[in-house]
């Protein structure tokens, strides 16, 4: 806080002011555009609309006109929706919490944690790219946040982080010190952390290697599957286990045979244990697997199988029939262990 009081910005217009609405709009407009480019645009906006009200009353295309050229217009429609919803159900009045605000459209948690600080002193933090970097370096903090429990994880180290004492004064000087922090000295690249005030207890400085964070992945994408486990089980209750391939899911573990669809599993059946129609089968309940990037759902059919025909596969490699006794000792997958154990021992 010393340090923004100092060396951070103090003379950007949306930071002569307390009011909501004006704080509300300088945070939308610099989301994806730079503080010299927003001052016109800023100015120009509150000349037509000077309050909420006049805001919400405005036609959509007056609001947009005004916006032509920032870009993101998704922003303009959402800020002009959002008037409106402040207008019909607050009274005209922003909520003065970062949990009612984010409720509002266009408002994510990060903006609703700047709105709340700089005009209510909420204690309350932001997360927006530069305070990410300023947190996760200073930390060392590298779990991966494109998983979100990773995230969460960060929101509550920033959560702890925030000032405890003089909140009034102290919030809005804190959360615009991490912002001219992550803006001025700690960049993405080469940050300077010889005139950084956070140097002495800097963890990635210390290890000399504040680039490598923050650590994201690709956001990853959820996709799921449907699988038909063959279950094949001969007259002593053993199974039919294959050992899976070394990559990809289960990678190196023993499963009963995989297949895309029931089609598939029973041309199968029907081809290794000459299985003449689906007679004696059992579809057993289907359950989902939730993996991390993946959801499978597993649909288990039991096939009961000759001793005659088991004892010839039964020499293929790396398969096996297992009883209780043998698949207790084998690499399985969780809900492979769980699903044997509740149906075959
Ligand atoms: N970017 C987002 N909010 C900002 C602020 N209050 N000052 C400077 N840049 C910002
Ligand atoms: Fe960032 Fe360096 Fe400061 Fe750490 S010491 S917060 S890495 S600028």
């Amino acid at each position: 806080m010393q340090w923004q009081a100092s060396h951070g910005r103090n003379h950007l217009p949306w930071q002569q002011t307390r009011d909501p609405y004006r704080v509300w709009l300088s945070e939308i407009m610099l989301q994806q555009t730079q503080v010299s480019t927003v001052l016109g645009y800023y100015q120009r906006f509150l000349d037509a609309f000077p309050d909420v009200a006049s805001l919400a009353a405005a036609p959509q295309d007056a609001v947009l006109a005004l916006w032509s050229g920032l870009g993101y217009y998704s922003r303009a429609r959402n800020l002009h929706k959002c008037a409106q919803t402040v207008m019909e159900q607050w009274g005209g009045a922003f909520p003065q919490t970062a949990e009612e605000l984010a409720t509002l459209p266009g408002i994510g948690r990060s903006t609703a944690g700047a709105i709340s600080s700089f005009c209510f002193s909420e204690r309350v933090p932001i997360l927006d790219a530069n305070v990410r970097r300023v947190l996760t370096r200073v930390l060392a903090f590298d779990a991966d946040l494109a998983q979100s429990r990773n995230e969460k994880q960060l929101w509550e180290h920033a959560q702890q982080l925030c000032p405890t004492e003089n909140l009034h004064e102290a919030m809005p000087r804190y959360t615009q010190g991490m912002m001219d922090l992550g803006a001025s000295v700690c960049t993405s690249r080469k940050p300077t952390c010889l005139v950084c005030p956070l140097h002495s207890e800097c963890r990635a400085a210390r290890a000399g290697n504040p680039e490598n964070y923050p650590v994201r992945t690709r956001k990853i994408k959820r996709s799921s599957e449907s699988w038909w486990l063959l279950l094949a089980v001969d007259a002593q209750r053993r199974v039919w286990l294959q050992k899976r391939p070394q990559a990809g899911i289960w990678a190196g573990l023993y499963s009963p045979p995989v297949f895309e669809d029931y089609a598939a599993l029973q041309s199968h059946a029907q081809a290794a244990w000459s299985q003449d129609g689906t007679r004696g089968w059992q579809d057993l309940p289907g359950f989902l697997h939730v993996l991390t990037h993946k959801d499978l759902h597993l649909h288990p059919v039991l096939v009961p199988v000759d001793q005659a025909h088991a004892a010839l596969v039964s020499e293929v490699d790396e398969s096996c029939w297992a009883d209780a006794a043998a698949w207790a000792e084998l690499g399985l997958p969780a809900p492979i262990r769980k699903l044997l154990d509740a149906e075959l021992a």
